[in-house]
């Protein structure tokens, strides 16, 4: 067991990569706490990991409401007394071309995906400090590595803002004994994504190395390698999750 004594808290854990990441922690030893904008899906996804409510718990928290957020740390911290890990996995995608693309639009997604998790790691800072170690997993996309077609510049923009904040925070935090690294996954199979057709989730993949398709798995393996001791000589990485669609 990886995370065994753990407390790890996951944002947007009540579907698709956050809720793989809050199962395979889990599995791992982790006590989860599952922050969602979407109460009832963390609820479920908490209920079916552990009943009792010991192990397992949902909160209703938008990572892009400070007060929100605080008050869900301070949940935490009551129940658990401590955070080991922050995994920064909220986010959203709204592409348009750059001709319909609204200043609202834009504003929305860099304020969930980067705003928020800017939040949230602020927000956890100074409690990893006075327990001298933490692990801060940061969920970027290959869509802020590489000029791809179709995320959108909103998505793009976001995400390599996630990677700029990984590299500068790496440093600031490193002597506190906090570590933090991102992963920035190709096309991953959801909920979401296969409502798409086969041959649209296809596109996304051209130029692949293998042949499997990317999972929610995958990424959650990734996460449990960044937020264990296993990784103690890893910070301010960007770990590229894509099947070699980009290799460099
Ligand atoms: N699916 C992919 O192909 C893919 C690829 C690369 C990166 N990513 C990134 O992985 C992360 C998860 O993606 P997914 O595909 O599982 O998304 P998803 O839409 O399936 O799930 C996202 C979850 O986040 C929650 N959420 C949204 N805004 C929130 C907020 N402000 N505060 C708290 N919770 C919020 C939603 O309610 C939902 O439960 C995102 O950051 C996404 O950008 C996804």
């Amino acid at each position: 067991m990886e995370l065994q004594d753990s407390l790890a808290v996951i944002t947007g854990a009540g579907k698709g990569i956050g809720k793989a990441i809050a199962e395979r922690f889990s599995e791992e030893g982790a006590s989860v706490a599952l922050w969602d904008v979407d109460l009832d899906s963390a609820q479920n996804v908490a209920e079916a990991l552990d009943p009792s409510g010991n192990k397992a718990i949902a909160m209703k928290a938008d990572t892009t409401n400070e007060a929100e957020i605080d008050n869900a740390l301070s949940e935490v911290l009551k129940r658990f007394n401590r955070i080991d890990i922050l995994v920064n996995n909220a986010g959203i995608s709204r592409h348009k071309p750059l001709e319909e693309m609204t200043l609202e639009l834009f504003e929305a997604v860099i304020k969930v995906n980067l705003t928020g998790t800017f939040i949230c790691c602020r927000a956890v800072a100074p409690i990893m400090k006075k327990q001298g170690r933490g692990k801060i997993v940061n969920i970027a996309s290959l869509g802020g590595r590489t000029g791809r077609p179709g995320v959108g510049v909103n998505y793009a923009a976001s995400k390599a803002g996630v990677i700029g904040l990984t590299q500068l925070l790496a440093r600031e935090l490193g002597p506190s004994g906090i570590y933090i690294n991102a992963i920035a996954p190709g096309p991953i199979l959801t909920e979401q994504t296969r409502q798409y057709p086969p041959e649209v989730f296809a596109t996304w993949n051209v130029g692949r190395a293998v042949q499997k398709d990317g999972l929610p798995e995958d990424v959650a393996d990734a996460a449990v390698f960044l937020a264990s001791g296993r990784s103690d000589w890893v910070t301010g990485v960007t770990l590229d999750l894509n099947g070699g669609i980009l290799i460099r």
